[in-house]
């Protein structure tokens, strides 16, 4: 066991206003945030997880819904939508803008992302300005649903930790469907053009496994490091079918040539299978409960729930490790559920411990008696907010 660095950092990154315009069914949503903890409540259906990801569009991709940015829009308004967030940070104030208008969604274009006005290639930019993690009530059966969507979570933690793992992660996939049509269409099993198809599916392999490697390690390292009074289990990643034939102790070129090798030797399968059968796309994550010997998939539903919860907040300390201090925002979506009482105080106070401002959901506000006095609590009705003294 270690012990984790406890200096505090005076470095911080927090939502301070956050505007909704025809987002969901919210017309117009305006929040001002004065506090570490924010407390969404409401019931069911009344636009608290909208809120959460309004926020989560400040990350690349389609947000903790994976929606298309069509469904995004309110059904009553003029059909685009828009996010508005001011960030205070030991840098000063900054503005960050996202959406898309009606026109540019019938037009099939991406949506817009501004920083402070001007216009930014990609949302994954926002990325420089505030880290976002989310949970959610469906990752409550990450451990027993399917393996791709498994992938898929655990290969964005660690393009958090990772940045370059996310496009690595598209090109990859690009790759792989044009090969498996090239093999498809061919007559013979030789062609330079999957020759050359191979090789950059090989440099593109050999780089995630290596992201996937550095991240899953400092991972593991601090959930196993000692967190004074943290109740949540102790427990380490686990990566299954990660090209075990690859020998570890060779140079990045000659794992690269060693992949294309083993490309090479399956082309007869994937041509008659039209996939390709062995490939980063082919790893499985899971979990390893230290305490009980157990992995995750085998664990009763609280005991998920408390792995995922170990997972992310091992995974905001290692962010916060790489990025000076700064703790990322965490959204978390109904996180009281499958939880005893204890669990629940004791997830407070490993964030407040971490500094992480924190975007909770819930139907009462009885489940966040412990923060009373450090969290802003709103009602939402309908869409409609109004922040509340519990
Ligand atoms: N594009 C849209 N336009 C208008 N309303 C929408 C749109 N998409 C979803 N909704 C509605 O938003 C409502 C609120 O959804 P949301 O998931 O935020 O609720 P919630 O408060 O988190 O509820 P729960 O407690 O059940 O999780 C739902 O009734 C849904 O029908
Ligand atoms: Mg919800």
């Amino acid at each position: 066991m270690i012990e984790i660095d406890k200096k505090k950092s005076v470095n911080f990154s927090e939502i301070i206003k956050l505007n909704l315009t025809d987002f969901r069914n919210h017309d117009f949503t305006s929040i001002t945030t004065n506090n570490r903890f924010i407390s969404l409540v409401g019931e069911n259906g009344s636009g608290k997880t909208n809120i959460l990801e309004a926020i989560s569009m400040f990350t690349s991709g389609r947000g903790l819904r994976g929606a298309q940015l069509s469904d995004q829009s309110n059904t009553n308004g003029k059909g685009g939508w828009s996010v508005f967030m001011e960030i205070k940070s030991h840098h000063g104030k900054t503005k960050l803008g996202t959406g898309i208008s009606d026109l540019e969604i019938s037009n099939g274009k991406n949506r817009q992302c501004r920083i402070d006005g001007k216009s930014i290639k990609s949302p994954k930019l926002f990325g420089n300005n505030i880290g976002i993690i989310w949970l959610t009530p469906q990752m409550d059966r990450l451990f027993i649903g399917s393996r791709s969507d498994r992938r898929k979570f655990f290969d964005k933690l660690i393009s958090l930790i990772e940045p370059t793992h996310s496009d690595n992660i598209k090109n990859y996939e690009r790759i792989i469907t044009q090969r498996n049509k090239v093999l498809y269409n061919l007559d013979s099993l030789s062609s330079v053009w999957l020759d050359n198809l191979e090789k950059q599916l090989a440099k593109i392999s050999i780089s995630i496994l290596l992201s996937r490697q550095i991240a899953v390690n400092q991972i593991n390292k601090i959930m196993d490091a000692d967190v004074k009074n943290n109740l949540f289990p102790s427990s380490k990643i686990i990566m299954r079918e990660e090209l075990d034939t690859l020998s570890k102790d060779i140079s990045i070129s000659e794992m690269e040539d060693s992949y294309i090798k083993i490309l090479y030797r399956s082309r007869k399968k994937d041509k008659i299978t039209y996939k390709t059968n062995i490939g980063p796309h082919r790893t499985d994550f899971t979990l390893f409960y230290k305490k009980n010997k157990m992995y995750a998939e085998n664990c009763s539903t609280g005991e998920q729930k408390n792995l995922l919860i170990s997972l992310i907040l091992a995974e905001s300390r290692v962010y916060q490790e790489n990025n000076n201090g700064i703790s990322p925002v965490l959204l978390l979506d109904e996180v009281t559920a499958h939880l005893d009482q204890e669990r629940i105080c004791n997830l407070f106070d490993q964030i407040s411990e971490l500094g992480s401002q924190t975007w909770l959901t819930g139907t009462t506000s009885d489940l966040f008696c412990y923060i009373q006095s450090k969290a802003d609590f709103f009602d939402i009705n309908n869409g409609k907010l109004t922040q509340i003294k519990p």
